[in-house]
């Protein structure tokens, strides 16, 4: 295998697909971005990356980028990634995530091009039957947009045995933070997650945030979540990538730092982080949301000797804020 690869990114002008992109061009890779940036930024794909503007779900399209490019792997990104609006939307989650998500295996079964790294999430698990969560937990979605994911895990696995290719699942729990050099971040519309939402709040953009629910069963009753930084989850997924190609196998890893802090935890140190301190309200429980959502990333440590170099929540909302304070983009 050559050491330089050309790597196809599909939503790679979405959150966690442009820092994947930035991760790879720095380490000397070539970068084919594919995003119908309908939730990406084109200004969050680098200059050096060949972005091409359209749809997974274009089989002619696909077509020609694998014959005109001499890919190596997919990376594949491109999600709709909210559980409420799974829940009302469900058609609008399996078209995009199982459907197009089939007419990119297929096209790349077409081309021969063998090896995938597949975003997954710890949606697919449902409720923790236990904590930390390890790769063996029973995988029992409740919401269409976990069943979404977990529907390709499950293709992955009968396209690997049936045809010549090789597929990583990364299940990511909380994926957060943002490049330490400023360059980009989270950047959702509308926006939902909780560390961005507190940071806005931070600035004066939101007049007060919201606390879903305070009497889950954990140590302050609010929800317990595994935060993990972007840039970590990008070196998780070029590991990856070199495993199933070096060892010809496949594999699957759950991504997170092993450790839970609560929404009041989370909010505390956003305080602490962004020196303001805004007003905070307990609300209704979001219908959906789990008590507690731990990793265990044991598998990952140990088979991709994966090191995660943001672990502390506390960088991992500094760099957001930097982020956040100071967007390089912002919505068009
Ligand atoms: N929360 C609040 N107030 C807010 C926003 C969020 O209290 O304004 C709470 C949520 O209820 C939850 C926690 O903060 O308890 C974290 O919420 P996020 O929306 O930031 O993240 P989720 O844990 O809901 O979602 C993440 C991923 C999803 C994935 C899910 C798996 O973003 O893609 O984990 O459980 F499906």
């Amino acid at each position: 295998m050559n050491s330089r690869q050309t790597i196809l990114v599909v939503g790679g002008a979405g959150y966690i697909g442009s820092h994947q992109v930035d991760y790879l061009l720095q380490l000397g890779h070539q970068v084919i971005v594919l995003d119908n940036l309908i939730q990406g930024h084109k200004q969050a794909v680098s200059s050096r990356a060949k972005l091409i503007v359209g749809d997974m779900g274009d089989a002619n399209l696909l077509k020609d980028i694998f014959s005109q490019y001499p890919i190596d792997a997919v990376m594949h990104f491109a999600a709709f990634s909210l559980v409420g609006e799974s829940m009302e939307n469900p058609s609008a989650y399996y078209q995009n995530n199982v459907s197009k998500t089939l007419c990119l295996l297929d096209a790349m079964r077409t081309a021969a091009v063998q090896y995938f790294i597949f975003s997954s999430t710890a949606a697919v698990f449902g409720n923790a039957q236990y904590n930390p969560i390890d790769i063996a937990h029973p995988k029992n979605p409740i919401n269409p947009y976990g069943k979404s994911k977990y529907i390709v895990e499950q293709i992955l696995a009968d396209y690997a045995r049936a045809y010549t290719m090789r597929y990583a699942i990364l299940r990511y729990f909380n994926a957060c933070g943002a490049d330490p050099q400023g360059r980009l971040g989270e950047l959702h519309e509308p926006e939902t997650h909780l560390i961005p939402i507190a940071l806005q709040t931070a600035l004066g953009k939101r007049e007060k945030l919201y606390i879903f629910g305070n009497d889950y069963n954990t140590i302050d009753g609010t929800c317990c979540r595994d935060y993990v930084h972007v840039c970590d989850l990008a070196s998780a997924h070029l590991l990856a990538l070199e495993k199933i190609q070096h060892e010809d196998i496949n594999a699957e890893y759950n991504l997170g730092n092993g450790n839970g802090f609560t929404v009041q935890q989370v909010v505390n140190t956003v305080k602490k982080v962004s020196h303001s301190d805004f007003s905070v309200e307990f609300a209704s429980r979001r219908v959906g949301d789990p008590d507690s959502l731990i990793a265990d990333s044991t598998v990952a440590i140990q088979e991709l000797n994966w090191q995660p170099q943001y672990s502390a929540l506390e960088s991992i909302i500094e760099h957001a804020w930097q982020w956040e304070q100071n967007r390089q983009f912002n919505l068009e």
